[in-house]
């Protein structure tokens, strides 16, 4: 047992050398092991991931509450394992989860990396047919994947006065050669909800002519999910296709997790052409956590105080807002959002600038509650209240 590898040892003994301490290794003694491992180079430092110190970071609509803590605990354990490609069983235990939770067949949902990746895979294969038809807002950044690769092309259709969708205006653009619907609900970067009764009506109708996905994102969020998913239109046999996330109520938006929920054909459509396998880690998490109702109203709990902690800011500058039912606030300070994001950023304070454009429009997303209160103190100072 002369060797003991070192960073150094690699780099100046090269390949060869390398190889043989390596060989050493897998024949040593569970100390010797031991040992060897401990000369690995230590993993990177965490600064590489969230926020920089000192920033205040409350432009991604990111849930810094979780991952939660059985999440984490998976996390640690299913890495262990992380020299294999995840099992089909861990696949479909986390499918089976779902299912059950949502009263539909195992085959019914998908799991992806991210709902993103859901979407992208929706505007892939429908984004040829012809337009997506969507609201004017909402969070195209998949659609616009797809039309950036030549393979889809976005007919917005103008909110209301209000910002709400306009179900009425986006049923009435659909013909023949659309594509599919995308809505989002709620909706992002506005934040407002369309109440179940509603949106219900409205994509029924929508899904007698072209596919309908509905991005729920941030349902969990809300007062009342099951009173607002658009789930039981699938389950009546619709032509309708739920996204959902683990990035926002379960604080996981590093970790990669999504599914969709629709048809079991439709399903098969979306498996097909995702790009990538779930990977271990993620999916462990996901198993642990989906059902952790503690953890989950501990996380909603803290993302309503953080918008209430705004609501309130807002209210007592007098400033205009849309009453969110999600992890951020759209807003108006008065100044342009861009000028506003300036100014927030030399505080160290991260939030959205604008979106296409809605110049007096700024979005704040609901952070750790000492950042969010770090937003509403040097809010009344940056708009010179
Ligand atoms: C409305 C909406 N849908 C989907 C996503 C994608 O999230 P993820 O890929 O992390 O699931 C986001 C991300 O912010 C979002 O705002």
């Amino acid at each position: 047992m002369g060797y003991r590898l070192t960073r150094r040892g690699i780099l100046s003994g090269g390949a060869m050398g390398a190889a043989a301490s390596l060989a050493a290794c897998t024949t040593s003694s569970p100390a010797a092991l031991a040992e060897a491992k401990g000369a690995f180079p230590p993993s990177a430092p965490l600064p590489l991931f969230g926020p920089a110190e000192g920033q205040a970071l409350l432009s991604r609509n990111e849930n810094p509450y979780g991952p939660s803590p059985s999440a984490l605990s998976a996390i640690s354990k299913s890495a262990e394992k992380g020299a294999y490609y995840t099992n089909a069983e861990a696949i479909q235990t986390l499918m089976a989860l779902i299912a059950d939770r949502h009263g539909v067949a195992p085959e019914q949902v998908v799991i992806t990396t991210g709902s993103g990746e859901a979407l992208s895979a929706i505007a892939l294969i429908y984004g040829p047919k012809g337009p997506i038809v969507a609201p004017r807002l909402f969070w195209d950044t998949t659609s616009l994947y797809a039309a950036n690769l030549g393979m889809a092309s976005i007919t917005r259709i103008p909110l209301t006065d209000g910002m709400e969708v306009d179900y009425a205006g986006i049923e009435a653009a659909i013909t023949p050669g659309t594509g599919m619907v995308q809505l989002c609900n709620p909706n992002n970067p506005t934040g407002l909800t369309t109440p179940g009764t509603i949106i219900r009506s409205a994509v029924a109708g929508m899904a007698a002519k072209t596919t309908v996905v509905v991005d729920e994102a941030y349902i969990e969020l809300t007062d009342d999910e099951a009173a607002i998913t658009c789930v039981p239109l699938v389950k009546e046999g619709k032509d309708v296709i739920i996204t959902r996330t683990f990035s926002k109520i379960y604080g996981m938006a590093g970790i990669r997790v999504g599914y969709t929920i629709s048809s079991a054909e439709t399903a098969a459509k979306i498996r097909a052409t995702v790009m990538s396998s779930a990977p271990c880690t993620s999916t462990a998490a996901a198993i642990a956590c989906y059902n952790d109702e503690a953890f989950i109203t501990y996380s909603k709990g803290k993302i309503v105080e953080g918008r209430q902690m705004v609501e309130a800011t807002l209210d007592t500058l007098g400033l205009p807002y849309l009453k969110s039912q999600t992890n951020f606030v759209y807003f108006q300070s008065g100044k342009p959002a861009n000028d506003l994001q300036k100014a927030m950023a030399a505080e160290k304070i991260s939030i959205r600038g604008q979106y296409m454009d809605y110049t007096p429009w700024s979005r704040v997303s609901m952070g750790k509650l000492e950042d969010v209160s770090r937003f509403c103190k040097a809010l009344p100072k940056l708009i010179g209240a």
